[in-house]
């Protein structure tokens, strides 16, 4: 594993500075089909400190509105055998085929949005700093020469669902964090033209 940096103490400066090698790892990453993540996966170590790094995100008030549930391989089975369950019990042979996202690949990290609804803060604001740490997450991991998809499906919407997984109320899943080894190399996908979506605002 790359040797990373302690945790920066409170107050220590930490001055902004270039990195290329992050700009080219921006420039050329790509996540990973899920269905192509095989073992090895990052470490209980590595997991520790994906998850440091991931929450290292723009967070307005400082109120961390997330949290992370690690499934190594087993319990990931165990929870895949769970949803199996309630797929078969609503009776959708379409819920049960979407398992095999969660299924193949050894690990994954749900991240939960847990926006306070007394905070100042707008909710909305809470639940991009869950996205955020979403891609904190997804990026870490292919920096650390994983590969990764972030995906959510039905059982990260279904209320039977995120109660398998202890979600309590006022809780979302914002994204299933799949990591594993690549068996293929990812292709580049579609990406949109991006001057219609900029506008250049003009004094
Ligand atoms: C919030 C969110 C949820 C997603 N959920 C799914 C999903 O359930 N199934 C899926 O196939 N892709 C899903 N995706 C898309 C995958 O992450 C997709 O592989 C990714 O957009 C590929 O783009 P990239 O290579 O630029 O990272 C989701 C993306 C986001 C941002």
């Amino acid at each position: 594993m790359t040797e990373l940096p302690p945790p920066p103490q409170l107050g220590d400066p930490l001055p902004p500075a270039a990195s290329p090698e992050v700009l080219r790892f921006l420039a050329l990453r790509r996540s990973t089909p899920a269905l192509t993540l095989a073992e090895p996966a990052p470490s209980d170590a590595e997991v520790t400190e994906l998850i440091r790094l991931a929450a290292r995100v723009p967070d307005h008030g400082k109120l961390a509105p997330w949290r992370f549930i690690v499934l190594g391989a087993a319990a990931k089975a165990d929870v895949v055998a769970r949803l199996e369950a309630l797929a078969q019990a609503k009776g959708d042979p379409v819920l049960t085929a979407k398992l095999g996202k969660l299924r193949v690949p050894p690990l994954a990290v749900v991240v939960v949005s847990t926006p306070n609804p007394a905070a100042s803060i707008p909710e909305w604001e809470q639940l991009l700093s869950a996205g955020a740490v979403c891609t904190n997450l997804l990026y870490g991991a292919l920096a650390m020469g994983y590969g990764a998809n972030w995906i959510t499906d039905w059982y990260s919407y279904d209320a039977e669902a995120t109660a398998l997984l202890g979600l309590q109320a006022g809780e979302r899943v914002a994204g299933v964090m799949l990591m594993g080894t690549p068996r293929e190399p990812p292709l580049e996908r579609d990406r949109p033209a991006l001057e219609p979506l900029t506008t250049r605002w003009a004094p």
